[in-house]
C-alpha cells in the first residue's frame, strides 16, 4: 500500500517561483509515489485575515490554478479546499479539548508573529489555536508523512505531541504520528538577492507575464563593482548570478557567463538576457496549462469537488473511528 501524504499551503493569493521551485516541485514528485492529499488551507487564512476577508475565494482560486499549472494532477492526488471537508474543523474542536494551552503560549511562530505583526489584531482564540487546526489537518488522514519547510518544524513538532495525547486518553494507535518530510530545496532568492518573498516584494509571480519578469531582471542590480561595461564583476556579489544558479539547467551556459563576467567579456545586459531566455522557456507550458484551466471555472470547480468527495470518504473512515473512542455517539449518517 502507498504511503499517504498530507500537505497544504494558505489561501494568500498568487504564489511565486519560489514556492515553485520548493515546495512545489517536491508535491509534483510525490505524487507518483504516494496517497496525496492536497488542499488550500482557507480557514488557516482567515486566523490572520479575517478582518479583511472578501478576496479568500479569489485567492483560493489563485492557489489552485497555480498548482495545476506546476503539474499537480487531479486524476493523481485529492485536491480541495479545507473548509470543504468539514472534518477538519469537526476534528479541530475534538483535539482543542485535550491541547493544553500552555503549548500554544510556548509555539515559538505564534510568539514570533505577535511580536512581529502590529497591523493586525492576532489576540484571538483561532489565531493561538492555529497549530491545533493544522494537526487536525494532517492527523485527519493519518499520513505518515507531511511535504513541509522548516519553518513549520516548529507545527509539526505540536502536531506529533498533541496525537500523542489524544492516543493516551483514547487509545494507543488511534492517530499516527507524522514525520515531517523536509523539503530539500534550493533557497530560490529574490531579484534582490535576499530569499523571495511576498513581504520583500522581491518576487517572480508564477503567473507573472513574460513582459513583466524581462522588466524586472532588466532592472536587477548586479555587482556593484562592475559600473563601466568593461569592468570585471564577480558574480558571487550578483543577486543575477543567484537566479542563474536555480533557474539556468544549462551548466555549460553558466560556467560561459563566470567566466565572461570575471573577465568582463560579457556585458549585464547579455547576462540578464540569458537568464530571461531560461526563465521564459520554462514558464511558457506552465503558463499553456494555466490558461487553460483559467478560461474554465467550471472545471476547476469539478475538480475542487470531486477533491473534497475523496478527502470527506478518508476523514469519516477517522472520524467513524474517533467519536466511539472519544465516548460519542457515532455519527454514521454523515
Ligand atoms: N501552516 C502551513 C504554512 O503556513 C500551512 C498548513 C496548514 C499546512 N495546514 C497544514 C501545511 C497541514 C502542512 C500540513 O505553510
Ligand atoms: Fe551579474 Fe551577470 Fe553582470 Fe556578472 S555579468 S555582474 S553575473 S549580471
Amino acid at each position: 500500500m502507498k504511503g499517504r501524504i498530507v500537505s497544504g499551503m494558505r489561501a494568500t493569493g498568487l504564489l511565486h517561483m519560489g514556492h515553485m521551485a520548493g515546495a512545489l516541485s517536491n508535491w509534483v514528485r510525490l505524487q507518483d509515489d504516494y496517497e496525496c492529499y492536497y488542499f488550500v488551507a482557507d480557514w488557516h487564512a482567515l486566523t490572520s485575515n479575517y478582518a479583511d476577508s472578501a478576496n479568500t475565494a479569489g485567492y483560493c482560486y489563485d492557489t489552485l490554478l497555480d498548482w495545476l499549472s506546476v503539474g499537480l494532477d487531479p486524476e493523481k492526488c485529492a485536491i480541495f479546499i479545507q473548509s470543504h471537508v468539514p472534518q477538519h474543523a469537526e476534528l479541530g474542536w475534538a483535539l482543542a479539548m485535550i491541547t493544553p494551552l500552555g503549548w500554544l503560549y510556548r509555539n515559538p511562530t505564534y510568539k514570533e508573529q505577535i511580536d512581529n505583526i502590529k497591523n493586525k489584531d492576532l489576540d484571538t482564540f483561532a489565531f493561538l489555536g492555529y497549530p491545533v487546526l493544522m494537526a487536525a489537518d494532517i492527523l485527519l488522514y493519518r499520513a505518515d508523512r507531511v511535504p513541509v519547510g522548516e519553518d513549520q518544524s516548529a507545527h509539526l513538532e505540536l502536531s506529533r505531541e498533541i496525537a500523542r495525547r489524544f492516543n493516551h486518553f483514547y487509545g494507543e494507535g488511534l492517530l499516527v504520528e507524522p514525520q515531517a518530510l523536509l523539503t530539500e530545496t534550493p533557497k530560490v532568492p529574490g531579484t534582490d538577492g535576499r530569499k523571495m518573498s511576498k513581504s520583500y516584494g522581491n518576487s517572480l509571480q508564477i503567473s507573472e507575464s513574460p513582459e513583466s519578469v524581462w522588466n524586472k531582471l532588466r532592472t536587477m542590480v548586479t555587482d556593484p563593482a562592475r559600473i563601466k561595461r568593461s569592468d570585471p564583476g564577480d558574480p558571487n556579489k550578483c543577486p543575477v548570478w543567484d537566479l542563474h544558479k536555480v533557474f539556468n539547467p544549462d551548466a555549460a551556459e553558466r560556467a560561459e557567463i563566470d567566466a565572461g563576467c570575471r573577465s568582463a567579456s560579457i556585458g549585464c545586459v547579455d547576462c540578464k538576457k540569458k537568464l530571461n531566455a531560461r526563465i521564459q522557456e520554462m514558464m511558457a507550458p506552465i503558463h499553456e496549462r494555466r490558461a487553460k484551466y483559467a478560461r474554465d471555472r467550471k472545471l476547476m470547480d469539478d475538480i475542487l469537488a470531486h477533491g473534497a468527495e475523496r478527502a470527506r470518504a478518508t476523514a469519516r473512515e477517522t472520524m467513524d473511528i474517533l467519536y466511539p473512542a472519544m465516548g460519542l455517539v457515532p455519527a454514521f449518517s454523515r
